[in-house]
């Protein structure tokens, strides 16, 4: 090995590295899952959602509630992603849902506040 390609690969290798500990530092957090449109539009996981929306949010974020303990949600200016991570991982006074709900279950929530029939 010349110097040059040696001086190449340890280049490399911290990059690799850094790559390595970037991914562990996101370890704790769950990807987000890929939202097809079928998933979204169909009435079975809105419906699910809104039971479960009825049952843990409505009370912090439903009309009845304000003004006061959490924002009133605009859907039309999310993404899925968005949404399921405040849902799964919560932020600040948002409550985390992930070991209530699993991952499906968190899905649904998701397809329902995206989907027309949402109502706070
Ligand atoms: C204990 C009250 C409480 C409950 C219960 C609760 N939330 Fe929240 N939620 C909050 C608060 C407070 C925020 C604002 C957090 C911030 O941005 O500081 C929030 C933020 C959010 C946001 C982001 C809104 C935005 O525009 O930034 C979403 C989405 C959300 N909640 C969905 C839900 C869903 C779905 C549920 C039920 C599974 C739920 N929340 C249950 C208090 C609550």
């Amino acid at each position: 090995m010349t110097p040059c390609s040696l001086s190449v690969s340890l280049v490399l290798a911290s990059v690799a590295a850094l790559w390595a500990t970037a991914g562990q530092a996101e370890g704790d957090k769950e990807p987000a899952p890929a939202f097809s449109e079928d998933f979204l539009a169909a009435p079975a996981n809105i419906e699910a959602g809104k039971e479960m929306w009825k049952e843990q949010c409505r009370h912090c974020h439903g009309r009845a509630a304000y003004p006061g303990k959490a924002p009133k949600l605009k859907p039309r200016r999310y993404k899925p992603d968005f949404v399921y991570d405040r849902v799964t991982n919560g932020f600040r006074k948002m409550p985390a849902w992930k070991e209530v709900y699993d991952r499906e279950e968190r899905m649904k929530i998701v397809a329902y506040i995206l989907s027309k029939d949402f109502s706070p």
